[in-house]
């Protein structure tokens, strides 16, 4: 097989990227280790910023996202048993975010990907990539029970942060930058209405908790736990107990409950490596960075990642010129650290760590007091949780 670019992994980085090759008359290959029902149920984020919403418009895959998103015009922070809400659209210059799901976008994608009529190669194992610092690296794996090679000019890393392309790239060559939080998150799916029309992220004793949504029928809820949590110590009575007592307030709001449909526990760490390439594999989206999910900027900054790679793939087919894909790395490398800053900004506001002593505390209760009751705090929190510019 040959193609122009083979793209490893059809989360969203990979997707986002097929389409925006299609439409510059790029061809593309996508390998994906799993199925498409497994990635198109795999529960994750739900958050779009408004350029992410935009892009899928512009790109023809947005029907159901117009239909089925719910968007938001603001959040709410809770500390002190009271809440306190920041508002995007005084403060973003009129811009929301849109709650839809990420299986909700990689349907989309997948059908519009499919529907080009260039392949999504699913179950695909066992993906080695050759030859990165030649103009003719190739890709080896195993499809279907026969082994196969993919020939193409450009290899993009689009396999998370557990994927194979990064892991080949020489020790030497990369510098890493990592952060672990003594921390992790239990989240939950319920089939329960939200108690508030708007996120809120609580500021708590006992710990960060936020109210998320899905429909106006299905609550997404996380709680800060341990990082490697066990799940059986948390039947659903606990969790909401411990849910109520986060969410608490002076004026008596309250939690809906509902039957439990999923629960997991995610680690959180902040990581990046530079540069995002190395010869001609580009790494994009969570195999080159991983942000803690408090500013819900994953998905985002893995879209931001590809349109930068299209455009200069673009513009390496259509002028010959490689020019942008030799500032691929660092043009990405300046918003990727930007946005480390807020989800870390975010995460060490909000949740409590094991050592803190009374200063700390008081700290952030300061600056969340700060953040809420300041124009120009307010207004640096909102143009971040929106999106910086393109
Ligand atoms: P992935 O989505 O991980 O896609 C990589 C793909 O590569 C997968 O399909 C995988 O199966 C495939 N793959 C892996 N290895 C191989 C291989 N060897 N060969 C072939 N294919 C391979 N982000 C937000 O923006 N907003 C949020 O609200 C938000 N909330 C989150 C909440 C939680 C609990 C979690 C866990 C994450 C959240 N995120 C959020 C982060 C977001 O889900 C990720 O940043 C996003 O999925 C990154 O996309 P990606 O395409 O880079 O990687
Ligand atoms: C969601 C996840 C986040 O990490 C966040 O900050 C906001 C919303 C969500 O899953 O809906």
């Amino acid at each position: 097989m040959r193609t122009q670019v083979a793209i490893i992994g059809a989360g969203p980085a990979g997707l986002f990227l097929s389409l925006l090759l299609e439409r510059l008359g790029v061809e593309s290959v996508i390998l994906e280790l799993h199925t498409r029902k497994h990635i198109e149920e795999r529960v994750r984020a739900g958050l779009l910023e408004f350029n992410t919403v935009q892009l899928m418009h512009e790109l023809g895959v947005g029907d159901r996202l117009r239909r089925q998103g719910l968007e938001h015009g603001g959040i709410e922070l809770r500390f002190n048993r009271h809440g306190h809400r920041i508002d995007f659209r005084d403060l973003a210059a009129g811009k929301c975010v849109t709650i839809y799901a990420q299986h909700e976008v990689i349907k989309d994608l997948v059908r519009a990907r499919l529907a080009t009529n260039h392949p999504i190669l699913f179950e695909t194992t066992e993906v080695l990539v050759h030859a990165l610092d030649s103009t003719a690296p190739y890709v080896t794996f195993q499809n279907g029970g026969v082994s196969e090679r993919l020939d193409c000019d450009f290899i993009a890393g689009c396999d998370g942060f557990h994927g194979v392309t990064r892991a080949v790239i020489p020790a030497g060559a990369l510098t890493v930058y990592e952060r672990e939080y003594p921390f992790g998150w239990l989240g939950i799916l319920a089939q329960a209405p939200p108690a508030s029309k708007e996120l809120v992220y609580v500021h708590h004793d006992r710990g960060f908790a936020l109210l998320s949504m899905r429909s106006p029928e299905i609550s997404r809820l996380y709680l800060q736990c341990a990082p490697g949590e066990d799940l059986a110590q948390w039947p659903d009575d606990r969790i909401w107990s411990e849910l109520h007592q986060r969410f608490a307030t002076d004026d008596g709001g309250q939690l809906t409950e509902g039957p439990i449909t999923q629960r997991t526990v995610t680690g959180m760490r902040s990581f990046v490596v530079e540069p995002m390439q190395f010869g001609r594999l580009f790494l994009a989206g969570d195999a080159a960075h991983i942000v803690p999910p408090t500013g819900a900027k994953g998905l985002n900054l893995a879209v931001a990642d590809v349109r930068v790679l299209a455009e200069a793939l673009g513009a390496f087919y259509a002028r010959g010129s490689s020019d942008l894909l030799g500032q691929y790395s660092a043009t990405c490398v300046r918003r990727v650290w930007k946005v480390q800053r807020f989800s870390w900004w975010m995460t060490q506001l909000l949740h409590r760590f094991p050592d803190d002593n009374p200063f700390d505390h008081r700290r952030q209760l300061a600056e969340l007091d700060y953040v809420t009751s300041s124009r120009a705090a307010s207004q640096s929190l909102a143009e971040n949780y929106v999106g910086l510019p393109v």
